[in-house]
Parts: structure tokens; sequence; C-alpha cells
């Protein structure tokens, strides 16, 4: 199950997908932790301290070697160099498994150690003030979006994705390739705002959204109140401000199951609503979206950054589901 954590800048995203991922961990399911966000901050949020996380291989300095790797024999894809993010996998691609190991983890991917079990986590790299600018931005989470692309994930297995909310995620086709996204929501009017433009977005693509409150007090009932008048029925649930949380900050993270008990019960539902998508899977629209967005990217910038005609990139035979197998 593909999993997003999106939000305002300091809503709670990092907080949330770590203490999902540590959930995870906890009962033994098999997850994958990526920090694609542009403030890196997932790898301290799960324990590492400085100079682990500043030791983690960045996604987005092996694109060459995730784009080879994924390439594999499809004939479509004549190179490395002509596949952009959005380049979706055909016949002879190589896929991507969350419980294997394969090229791309040995290389990207890094075992963080959680109460009661483990975590992949991959990263994609710091972000400088030139990358802000423009392409090699996008490249950067472009990995991500590549990967997902190549990723065939079942029901009992996870990869959590701490994301930005801004509009970069709509340029590309990143914010369709979730089973279920988490908009995390401080009661307050700009991160409702945020709600707003984001659903707006994701309702021609059949997106799955839900709202998690944070920060929430439970004192008196405005803030719910305010959330549920705000977000209606797409309110899943909320989480309180926790000591749990705050001694994590200061680096000193109490045993997970000392986590407050109507906190963990919120991670419990965010795992129900996660695995109650499973059911609502459609990978011929999921494949048909990258496509489209493949397609808008060639267009726009693709095609003439790589003097080729990416649209020829498309096996119009192909769906991604479960049962393909990779060529290897
Ligand atoms: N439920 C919570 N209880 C206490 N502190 C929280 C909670 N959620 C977030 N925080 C704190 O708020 C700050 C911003 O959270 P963070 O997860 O880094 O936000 P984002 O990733 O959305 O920018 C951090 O200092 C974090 O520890
Ligand atoms: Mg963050």
């Amino acid at each position: 199950m593909k999993i997003a954590f999106v939000g305002k800048g300091g809503s709670g995203k990092t907080t949330l997908s770590s203490l999902f991922v540590r959930h995870l961990a906890a009962t033994a399911q098999p997850v994958v932790a990526v920090d694609a966000d542009i403030n890196q901050h997932l790898g301290p949020a799960l324990g590492l301290d400085e100079a682990e996380a500043a030791a983690l291989p960045a996604l987005g300095e092996h694109l060459p070697l995730i784009k080879d790797y994924l390439r594999g024999s499809n004939p479509r894809i004549a190179s490395a160099d002509t596949m952009i993010k959005t380049t979706p996998p055909g016949t002879g691609s190589r896929l991507l498994r969350v419980r294997e190991n394969n090229p791309v983890y040995d290389t990207c991917a890094r075992s963080v150690e959680l109460d009661g079990g483990a975590a992949r986590l991959m990263v994609t790299g710091p972000f400088t003030d030139a990358d802000l600018g423009v392409s090699c931005y996008h490249s950067k989470t472009g990995a991500v979006e590549l990967c997902l692309n190549h990723l065939v994930d079942g029901r009992d297995e996870f990869v959590v994705v701490d994301m930005t909310a801004g509009s970069d995620s709509f340029a590309s086709g990143m914010f369709t390739r979730f089973d279920i996204t988490f908009l995390v929501v401080e009661p307050t009017r700009r991160g409702v705002s945020v709600y707003r433009q984001y659903k707006e977005y994701a309702r021609d693509f059949g997106v799955v959204l839900k709202v998690v409150g944070n920060k929430v007090r439970g004192d008196d009932s405005s803030d719910l109140d305010f959330l549920r008048a705000e977000v209606g029925d797409d309110l899943l649930v909320t989480v309180g401000y926790s000591d749990w949380v705050r001694a994590m900050e200061k680096g000193r993270p109490p045993r997970f199951e000392l986590l407050e008990d109507v906190n963990r019960r919120a991670l419990r539902m965010l795992e129900i609503a996660a695995d109650a998508t499973y059911a609502l899977r459609d990978w011929e629209r999921y494949t048909q979206q990258m496509v489209h967005f493949h397609l808008k990217n060639a267009r726009s910038w693709g095609n003439e950054r790589t003097g080729a005609d990416l649209a020829a990139q498309v096996d119009p035979e192909f769906v991604l589901d479960e049962s393909v197998t990779a060529a290897v």
C-alpha cells in the first residue's frame, strides 16, 4: 500500500509519517519509508542522529543507476538518458517490490532499527538553494515518482512517503500515486486552505484524500468543531499534542509502546483506512494515469530536453499489477 503524508510546512507530516512507520514496524509489517519533502527530517524523526542522517545515500544522486535498473530490457527505452521521471514501465522493465532486495535498495536505502522492528529508509537528498530554482529539484523528487511507477505492492506491505503539499506535487503525477493520501491539518485557517487546494486537484484523478487533524487540543471541543465544520466527512481522525513526540524531539524517544493511547488508536485508524482502500485499487487506471502525466511532461519539456519522442516510450499493452513478474 502506498501512503502519502502531505500538508503545509510545520503541520506535522514528518512527525506523523514517522509515527506511522513506527506503528507498522512494531506490528512486523514490511515498510519502506521515503523522505520526499524539501526539508529532510524523516531520518531524525526515525531516531537517526545527525551523522547517520547526513550519511544516508540520496536517491537524487543515483538517478542513472535507478534508471538503468528499471529500464531493464525494455526496447522502448533506448537509454537511461531518455528516461524522465514519468517514463512508464513496459514489457522488459524491471519492477520494484517492497520485500525484495534489489540494486536500488542496496544503493539508496538503509535499514533503520525501530522498537520491535525495522524499516527501509530512502531519502531524496538535501535540497540546495539552486535546486529550488527548477530542474534539479524536480529530478530529486522525480526519483521517487519513477520508483513508485515501477512498484508493485501488495496488501500487507507499505511504502510511506513524507511529501510536501506544494504545487510541485501537482506539476507531476506524484499526487496520484498513492492508495491513500493523509493530509495533515492543524486547526487553523491556513491549514484548511491547503486542504481546499489539494482537494480540488485530487478530485479529477480519483485521489483518496483523508484529513488527519494534528496538534488538536482535547480540553475543549473548539479545535474539533472547527475541523469538522471546515472539512466535514474528510476528517478521518485527530492526533493530540503529544509528550512522546516532544521527548523524541529532544533526542530521547521513549519506547514506542509508551506513545499515548489516544495517539496509538489514531495510528491504528490510519492503518485501517489505508487497508480499506485495497478494494478500490484499479491498476489499469493507475497505469493510464502514469501515461497521462508522461505524455504531458513529454510535451511540455521532456521531448525538448532529451531530443527524443518520449511518447514512443509508452507500451500500449502494458498494465502494471501485482501479478506482473519482473524481467530479470
Ligand atoms: N502531535 C504532536 N505533538 C507534539 N508536537 C508535534 C506534533 N506534531 C508535530 N509536532 C511538532 O511540530 C513541529 C513540526 O512538525 P513536523 O512533523 O516537522 O512538520 P512538517 O513535516 O509538516 O513540516 C515539530 O517540532 C514537531 O515535533
Ligand atoms: Mg517535514
